[in-house]
């Protein structure tokens, strides 16, 4: 720095403490001190103008010089402190692409719904969309309306939980449904004919051994059309249990039986082997019943507003849990329903597995 005394020291120390300043508002604060109305520049450049023409000339350049430099060294500096900022915000928010997906959540899907949404997935590819109803039903909707009258000898069959009514409350009777049964009648009511629904669910009876839990869990399936037979139920019904059991030679047994609410009706049974304690869908001497099965009753149809003079329907109910421990392999159904997580681990399915049918039902 050249000219007025002490200057060039003056600018070398303003020099080092700009390039020092730590972020934006300690080079603001120096910036102010030097630079701002009564900064220490901005002083001497107005103290030029009390001196003599010839001083001034003398001591102007080496000032302007100065403020330059010192201007020069704030765009610098403020310049710098940005690119720090960036690089840290770069570093800070940086993401590695190239790692693995997040690991498998330690929660997994209980086989029940695992099932369900396989079984959803199935009948939707055959046009049955999902219905639903409530799980404390109307005396009406689990019995009365599916061809049950009060005195009918099937009432004591299913074991029902009633629900406790007060003195004086005279609300229709309400029941724990015993079935998924009822939620025909509810679907029809709501949605007319034609229909294709099934109706997974929970249901209730009380009864409680190795092969029996007072809670457990029914699909229901109806279909309502202009002519419908067994036949059409029969490949239903068969073509479900071939994509569901994922085996090409399932073989269904029709036994015939007896519902109130279907005529004819017919109860099915699925070939099986339990060779060396194995058990084999497909082959073998066994058989195992899995549902209840047969054509609407002209009753149920009426009671769910549905002409049976220009419709008709088929119907089925199965266990859920029952066919989950047929193609899983589950020994006890009461471990369904412990919450066990060491149970949980074993039969459970990630989470992110959701059953469809091009990418093949359970993996
Ligand atoms: N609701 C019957 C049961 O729980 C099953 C069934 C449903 C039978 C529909 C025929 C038609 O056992």
């Amino acid at each position: 720095m050249r000219g007025m005394d002490g200057l060039g020291a003056l600018g070398a120390t303003y020099l080092s403490d700009i390039a020092a300043a730590a972020d934006e508002a300690a080079l603001e604060a120096l910036r102010i001190a030097l630079l701002g109305r009564k900064g220490a520049i901005s002083l001497r450049m107005r103290a030029l103008g009390g001196m003599d023409p010839e001083a001034r000339r003398a001591a102007a350049p080496a000032l302007n010089g100065l403020r330059d430099e010192v201007e020069a060294a704030f765009r610098a500096r403020r310049a710098a402190l940005a690119d720090a900022a960036l690089a840290a915000r770069l570093a800070a928010e940086w993401l590695d692409v190239t790692l693995p997906a997040r690991p498998r959540p330690a929660g997994t899907v209980h086989p029940v719904t695992q099932v369900m949404d396989e079984l959803t997935a199935i009948f939707a590819d055959m046009g049955f969309a999902v219905a639903e109803g409530p799980q404390v039903e109307t005396d009406w909707h689990n019995f009365d309306a599916l061809n049950i009258p009060p005195e009918h000898p099937a009432r004591q069959e299913h074991d029902t939980f009633f629900l406790h009514r007060a003195e004086g409350d005279n609300r229709p009777p309400h029941v724990l449904r015993t079935h998924t049964s009822p939620v025909q009648i509810r679907a029809m009511l709501a949605r007319g004919a034609p229909l294709r629904v099934i109706a997974p669910g929970r249901v209730y009876r009380l009864d409680m051994d190795q092969t029996h839990t007072p809670m457990f869990h029914q699909v229901e399936g109806l279909a309502i059309d202009r002519e419908l037979s067994m036949a059409q139920l029969k490949w239903v019904l068969e073509e479900f249990c071939r994509a569901f059991f994922e085996v090409e030679g399932v073989e269904l047994r029709f036994r015939a039986s007896h519902f109130p609410f279907t005529e004819p009706s017919a109860e099915v049974d699925i070939r099986c082997s339990w060779a060396d304690g194995q058990l084999r869908i497909g082959e073998g001497e066994s058989w195992l019943e899995i549902l209840g099965s047969g054509m609407v009753h002209p009753n149920v149809l009426r009671a769910g507003g549905v002409d049976p003079d220009r419709w008709q329907g088929f119907a089925f109910g199965m266990g859920i849990d029952r066919i989950a421990m047929l193609k899983y392999g589950i020994p006890d159904l009461r471990a369904f329903f412990e919450s066990d997580l060491r149970w949980l681990r074993h039969y459970g399915f990630a989470a992110l597995d959701i059953p469809a049918l091009p990418a093949g039902l359970s993996r």
